[in-house]
């Protein structure tokens, strides 16, 4: 399998080169089709860098009321919360660009019931996205140190979802649920790119990465990163070189 992995220097190059293709992509995708641009924000802390760059070197390269941004996961947590998904975004980037909020669409974690906010999110998306299945023009991801992806933690039953859009789920030892976005969504995107950076992600990559038979796989348990990969779209892996160290040559594209 030819897999389009990038692998730069250290997190800083990574996060640079990812702003220039999301600004090449964002703003083709919408002046091309003359429509709104939709994508998926990943979680955690590598896309850190990469939202404050869109927040300052590239706060003005793209018509951002063009763009519709959803996530890909939150964690139930108040949206102040430093735990919160949606927070990191707004404060590193949402809240330097001129992007109308009826553009900025959050996941509902003001719910008492985790299951009715996947729903409430779920009928969001379907306003925009009356089709069977939304695509998103790029879905930005990143992986654990496990492999999970989004909110798709290893064994989860949220990975065997086949029709629902957004279902409630847990991360192990966690106190509060969490929201994901399931994999028939991101594997319906027209791209995904997952950011990948740290010596600690090497591990899970280099898993992600096996060339391992299906009963193998079967067996073991198919690493939740590793069930991604769009049925028409592009999947683009972009990596720091300490991620992508227990990688063969081959793997790394070279
Ligand atoms: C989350 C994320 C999750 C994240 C990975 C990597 O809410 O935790 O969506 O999938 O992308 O866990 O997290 P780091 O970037 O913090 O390593």
């Amino acid at each position: 399998m030819t897999r389009d992995v990038r692998v730069y220097p250290d997190a800083h190059a990574l996060a640079r080169a990812v702003a220039r293709a999301l600004v090449e992509v964002l703003g083709t995708a919408g002046a091309a089709a003359d429509r709104c641009c939709s994508v998926v924000l990943a979680g955690g802390n590598t896309p850190r860098i990469l939202y404050g760059l869109l927040g300052s070197v590239y706060r003005d390269a793209i018509p951002w009321e063009h763009v519709h941004v959803y996530w890909g996961d939150e964690r139930c947590v108040p949206p102040d919360d430093p735990r919160s998904n949606f927070r990191l975004a707004k404060e590193a980037w949402l809240d330097r660009i001129a992007i109308p909020l009826e553009n900025v669409h959050p996941m509902p974690t003001d719910l008492p019931d985790a299951d009715a906010a996947a729903r409430r999110y779920e009928a969001t998306m379907r306003a925009r996205f009356p089709a069977q299945w939304p695509v998103f023009d790029l879905a930005l991801l990143g992986i654990g140190t496990d492999a999970h992806t989004a909110s798709l933690f290893p064994g989860s039953p949220a990975l065997d979802e086949t029709t629902r859009w957004v279902v409630a789920t847990r991360a192990p030892g966690e106190p509060h649920a969490r929201l994901t976005l399931t994999l028939p969504v991101l594997n319906h995107a027209a791209r995904v790119w997952f950011l990948v950076a740290g010596a600690d992600k090497a591990p899970a990559l280099r898993r992600i990465f096996a060339d391992v038979s299906a009963p193998a796989r079967a067996a073991a348990g198919i690493p939740p990163a590793a069930a991604v990969g769009p049925h028409d779209g592009t999947l683009t892996w972009w990596v720091d070189a300490a991620a992508a160290s227990l990688l063969s040559p081959r793997a790394r594209g070279e």
